[in-house]
Order: structure tokens, then sequence, then C-alpha cells
């Protein structure tokens, strides 16, 4: 049975009767696989699971998708049903900001201005902000994010760290399509011919990740999405997995950002350098 509830006060009387381990998944609802997959890993992990569906206008640039953001509840709502959730906490605006944008925010701080930040300022201080409001109110020991949003990732263990949050931080791994497309709620707004180009994206990661020193793996990157024109690249960065420089040899992380149309597209992989 599946709660479905939409108030901090429902949310914390259902709270109260689980007893044992809580994880929770926060997302913006429109789910798809890569949502599902970190809905298993939790049920996997914990007693009892927390999805929280809210489209967190803090978050939004000014010229970003907000109004135009997919929304589906009813289809959420299955797909939550079927992947076992104990609760789906999906609050309004109105209940998640009372006071209108709360005057104290959590500050991203420099991770949060390079990369994504840096194209999409204050993007993850909108973030942390109301990741760590849905920590307090969910109160759970567990919970679960996609290495899809790399960074996003990053910038949630390091403030669980930095703020001593109560909650052991999991990453999953990326969810794809079968011909290697990162699963985004954001895919829905490719025409057929924006879809096929966006594959340079995933196609680029795969073969830069075949290489074995940095100027190498950038450069085989680099190549794979400059044959494609439709796709207008912001970034493409090699890092340490903690996003500094990176490393002459061992673990490290390449990541690329594109627009392809009007919609902004990310992806990530692995490398190992140096051998
Ligand atoms: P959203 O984009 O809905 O993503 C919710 C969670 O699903 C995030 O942890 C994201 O990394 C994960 N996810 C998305 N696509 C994935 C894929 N293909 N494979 C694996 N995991 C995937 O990220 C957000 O929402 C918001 O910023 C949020 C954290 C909810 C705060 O508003």
């Amino acid at each position: 049975m599946t709660d479905v509830v939409t108030t901090r006060a429902e949310l914390a009387a259902v709270r109260k009767t689980l007893p044992g381990t809580t994880a929770v998944v926060m997302t913006m609802g429109a789910l798809h696989d890569g949502h599902r997959q970190l809905m298993r890993a939790a049920r996997g992990h914990a007693d009892h699971l927390i999805v929280t569906s809210f489209v967190n206008p803090l978050q939004f640039g000014p010229n970003e998708d907000y109004d135009r953001y997919p929304r589906t509840p009813e289809a959420d709502l299955r797909v939550c049903r079927e992947e076992g959730a104990d609760v789906v906490f999906a609050p309004s605006e109105e209940e998640m900001y009372p006071d209108g944008d709360p005057v104290v925010r959590v500050e991203a701080g420099p991770l949060g201005e390079v990369y994504e930040g840096a194209s999409r300022p204050g993007h993850f201080t909108g973030v942390l902000t109301v990741v760590c409001k849905l920590f307090q109110l969910t109160r759970a020991d567990l919970t679960f994010f996609g290495e899809k949003d790399y960074q996003q990732l990053a910038l949630v263990r390091r403030m669980v760290r930095d703020l001593n949050i109560p909650v052991d931080v999991r990453g999953v791994p990326t969810v794809r399509e079968p011909d290697g497309l990162a699963r985004s709620s954001r895919n829905r707004y490719l025409s057929e011919d924006e879809r096929a180009a966006a594959l340079a994206l995933s196609r680029a990661l795969r073969r830069g990740a075949d290489r074995h020193t940095a100027e190498e793996v950038l450069a085989v990157a680099g190549q794979v999405l400059a044959e494609h024109p439709a796709v207008r690249v912001d970034y493409l960065a090699l890092t340490d997995p903690l996003l500094g420089p990176p490393p002459a040899a061992g673990e490290a992380r390449l990541l690329v950002a594109a627009r392809v149309g009007t919609t902004r597209l990310i992806d990530n992989v692995a490398v190992f350098l140096g051998s």
C-alpha cells in the first residue's frame, strides 16, 4: 500500500508509523526507468521507502523550463506503487515554501559554480536548499541519488558531510536507453532528429573512456561531438571523482553538457587513466 501525502503534517504522521530504516528517493516527477532504479536500490537497502515528487522552482533559472517541465502525476503514482514505495510525498509549492522564497538557503559554494553551476547560476543552491528541507521533513536514514547528475550527487554528499546531516548517501549508476542515451525526463522534449543527434553525447563519452591519457580522452570525445553540428557543446570536462583536476593515473570522470535544439542534456562516465 502506497500512502500519498501532500502536507508536512501528514508526512510527519505517517513517518512515525514506519519502524526500522527508511530511505528517501527525491524526484521532480515525470518518472522513468532511472527513477525506478533508485527506488529498487532503496528497497534493497532499507525497510521503507519514501518517494518525494516536487518540481522545485528554486533550482530553475528565469529562462529555464520550469513552466514546461513535464508533470505526469497519475503515471508517477503507478510507478511508485509498482516499485513498492510506502509513501509518496507530493507537496504544493505553497506547502514547501509557505513564506515564499526562503530567505536562508544552503549555499553550494565553489563546487556549485563550475560545470552545471557555471551555466545555471544559483541552480545548486536551489537544489541543496530543497534537498536539505526534504531530509528534515522525511528524517530518512538513507538516500539514493543518480550518478546521471554527477555534480548534484557530489554536492549532496558534500552538504551532508559539511552540515552533519544524519543520512547515508548512496550513488546509483546511470540508467540508459538500449542505444546508450541516458534516461532523462527532458528526453521527451526531443524531436526524432534531435534524439538521433543526442546520441552523440553517450557515444563521445564511451569512445573517450576507451583512452588512457587525459589529452586522448578529451580529443577523442571532442571529435565525436564535433561531427554533430546539431549538438552545441556547453562543456566537455575531465575531472577527478570529486570534480577537481584529473589525476595522471587512476579514476577520473568525463562529463558533458550540450544543447540539442532547445533541450539541455548532460551525461558522464567513469574513466580510468594511465594503464
Ligand atoms: P530528477 O531530475 O527528477 O532526478 C531525481 C533523481 O533521479 C536524481 O537523483 C537523479 O540523478 C536520478 N536520475 C535521473 N535520471 C537518471 C538515470 N538515467 N539514471 C539514474 N538516475 C537517474 O535531480 C532532481 O530531480 C532534483 O534536482 C532533485 C534532487 C529532486 C531536487 O529537486
